[in-house]
């Protein structure tokens, strides 16, 4: 690749300086969007580690026979207590945007949630959730819970170019075959192994399809040591900044239509932990740049390496279903994930659907120190585009 391009792709750092107005956002702060790392700050494949050991890297057997380890089924307190909470925010008449944990008082389970955070931060890096009551709560009550405990995890972002920070995964009759324009998750196809651009999801069932929608996780760091071991010139590949993700038309002004990354991260300091940024979706979806010679196509050994993740992934992951009032959160930066293609029920049933929260954690209150300039940033990641203010809508658009 030319050093001029590379050079072309930097994007001026202006993020922390931008202080939105409280009229378009509720708390005065924007979420910051995708970006270009601070390439000064990659490590190269030399300084990453052969094999990482801790409660990060886990194997599915780890967990698979021993749900009590990663499945909490709310109890009457705690439902008591989100019902509570989320009847006197509704009575309020404070717009969903505007929730925090100050309009969202959950005293007796705040400790629980604190330790959470934690776990899905540094430890395992996922939960699932049982018996959250949708159906007797509805849409309204049931986002209001949802988006309160969510508080206790992190900030929400922006997860698209229309400001959801509710986000609905459905069947909006999307055609996945314009992966230059549809975001997966408007649609039924299959979701290949990913992280999302936040810190932190949430995805709460509100109704199941007739068939497939299943969902599979997998260590990052598992991944990472396997393939060190059986394919590591694919781990090299990943750990170089060549990599261009889309933005699928979801462009501020000024920016250019991708970004420039490697997949494999290492956080900033001494002793930086492994993290992986990863959609092939948004990888192979760049031709129309690629075939115009404005970027370079994925090389061979980058769709080698592609094929290599994710049939990795596939054969590491725990497998999951999400049952109606089921949430499960997922660290985006030590936990891969992916959903199987699925089938609605015919009409008049309701289609699948998921509620999505995309947290972010900022690395002065915990989070992981990445190397870009929005690192520090309350609403750090997600999809932002220009002005668009944050909306809270009860169902898909
Ligand atoms: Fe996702």
């Amino acid at each position: 690749m030319a050093p001029a391009l590379v050079e072309s792709l930097r994007e001026p750092s202006t993020l922390l300086d931008h202080r939105p107005s409280k009229a378009l956002f509720p708390d005065g702060i924007k979420t910051s969007g995708q970006q270009n790392p601070n390439y000064d700050q990659i490590q190269p494949y030399s300084a990453f580690p052969k094999e990482i050991v801790g409660e990060t890297v886990w194997k599915a057997e780890d967990y698979v026979d021993r749900p009590e380890q990663w499945v909490h089924r709310f109890n009457e307190r705690e439902i008591g207590e989100l019902s509570k909470a989320a009847d006197a925010f509704l009575a309020s008449g404070t717009p969903l945007t505007g929730i925090m944990q100050e309009k969202f008082p959950l005293p007796t389970m705040q400790p629980y949630l604190i330790s959470m955070r934690n776990e899905l931060l540094n430890g395992k890096g996922f939960i699932l959730f049982k018996g959250f009551p949708v159906e007797k709560w509805g849409n309204h009550k049931s986002a209001v819970a949802y988006m309160g405990l969510g508080t206790y995890l992190g900030y929400f972002v922006s997860q698209n170019g229309l400001g959801h920070v509710l986000g609905h995964v459905k069947d909006t009759g999307a055609d996945p075959t314009q992966i230059d324009k549809v975001r997966i998750y408007r649609t039924t196809a299959r979701q290949f192994f990913h992280a999302d651009d936040c810190d932190i999801v949430g995805l709460l069932c509100i109704a199941r399809s007739l068939e497939g929608g299943e969902s599979d996780i997998v260590s990052t760091h598992h991944v990472f040591n396997t393939l060190q071991r059986e394919h590591p010139e694919v781990v090299e590949t990943l750990t170089q900044p060549n990599w261009y993700f889309d933005r699928k038309g979801e462009i501020s002004e000024g920016q250019e239509p991708y970004t420039r990354q490697p997949v494999f991260y290492k956080e900033t300091g001494a002793d930086g932990r492994v993290y992986a940024k990863w959609d092939p979706y948004y990888v192979k979806s760049l031709t129309r740049f690629s075939d115009a010679g404005i970027i370079p196509p994925l090389s061979p050994a980058q769709a080698h390496a592609a094929q290599v993740l994710e049939d990795t992934c596939l054969r590491l992951a725990l497998h999951m279903i999400l049952e109606i009032g089921d949430i499960q959160f997922l660290s985006n930066a030590h936990v891969l994930h992916a959903r199987t293609a699925y089938k609605d029920y015919p009409p008049p049933a309701p289609q699948r659907h998921l509620m999505r929260l995309w947290l972010a954690t900022p690395e002065t209150e915990g989070g992981w120190k990445l190397p870009f300039s929005d690192s520090a940033h309350k609403k750090r990641g997600g999809v932002q585009v220009n002005d668009t203010p944050p909306r809270a809508l009860l169902d898909a658009e």
